[in-house]
C-alpha cells in the first residue's frame, strides 16, 4: 500500500498516525440543576486540563445566556435552541481538536442525545451532577428557589419544571460528599482513561 502513495500523502498519513491522543476533541458536558455544582466544577476542571497541558473553553449556562443566548428565555423550546447553539460552538471547537466544557441545566434527555450524536459519542462525555433537590435549594447560589416558593418566578427546573436526569451518563458526581476539587480529579482520571489526556 505504502509503495503506491506520494510522498506528501504519506508524509500525512504518519502524522496523522502519529498524533499525540492530547489532540483529540472532546466535549465534557455537565448536566444538572441550578446550584448543583456545575459551574464550580466546570472551572476546577478547566484548571486541571490546563495544568495537564490542555488548553479548554468553557461555556457556562449564565455567561452564554448573557452573550449568545441573550433574549432566550426558559420554555422548552428556548432551553433547546440554548443548547444547540453551545452544542454548535462545542461540535466545532471538538472538530478542531480542541476541548469544551459545557455546564448547563440542559433539562430534557433528548436535545442531550442530539448533541451527543451530533458531536460524536466518542467524543462527548456526560456529567451528571446529581445534588438532590433539597441541596440545591439550600445553596441557592442566585436566590431563584426562594423566589419561585415566593411565587415571583414561574418554570424554575425542579420546582415547577422538569429535569430529566441523564439515564446512561458517562459519569455520575456526588457534590454532597465530594467537594468540587475531588469531583474534577474524577473527571480528569476518565478523561485520562479514554485517552484524551
Ligand atoms: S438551560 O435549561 O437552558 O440549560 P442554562 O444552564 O442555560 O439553562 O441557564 C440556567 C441559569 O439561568 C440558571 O443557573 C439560573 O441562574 C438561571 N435561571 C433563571 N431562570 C431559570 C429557570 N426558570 N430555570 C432554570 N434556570 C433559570
Amino acid at each position: 500500500m505504502a509503495r503506491h502513495m506520494t510522498e506528501p500523502i504519506k508524509e500525512v498519513m504518519d502524522e496523522i498516525l502519529a498524533k499525540p491522543s492530547t489532540r483529540r476533541g472532546v466535549c465534557i458536558w455537565l448536566t444538572g440543576m441550578s446550584s448543583a455544582g456545575k459551574t464550580t466544577t466546570a472551572e476546577a476542571l478547566a484548571e486541571l486540563l490546563t495544568a495537564s497541558g490542555r488548553q479548554v473553553t468553557l461555556l457556562d449556562g449564565d455567561l452564554v445566556r448573557s452573550l449568545l443566548s441573550k433574549g432566550l428565555g426558559y420554555s422548552k423550546e428556548d432551553r433547546d435552541a440554548n443548547i444547540r447553539r453551545i452544542g454548535f460552538v462545542a461540535r466545532e471547537i471538538v472538530r478542531h481538536d480542541g476541548a469544551v466544557i459545557c455546564a448547563a441545566v440542559s433539562p430534557y434527555q433528548e436535545i442531550r442525545n442530539e448533541i451527543r450524536q451530533d458531536i460524536g459519542s466518542d467524543n462527548f462525555v456526560e456529567v451528571f451532577v446529581n445534588t438532590p433537590l433539597e441541596v440545591c435549594e439550600a445553596r441557592d447560589r442566585k436566590g431563584l428557589y426562594a423566589r419561585a416558593r415566593r411565587g415571583e418566578i414561574s418554570g424554575l427546573t425542579g420546582i415547577d419544571d422538569p429535569y430529566e436526569p441523564p439515564q446512561h451518563p458517562d459519569i455520575t458526581l456526588d457534590t454532597v460528599t465530594h467537594t468540587a476539587a475531588e469531583n474534577a480529579r474524577l473527571i480528569l482520571d476518565y478523561l485520562r482513561q479514554c485517552g484524551f489526556l
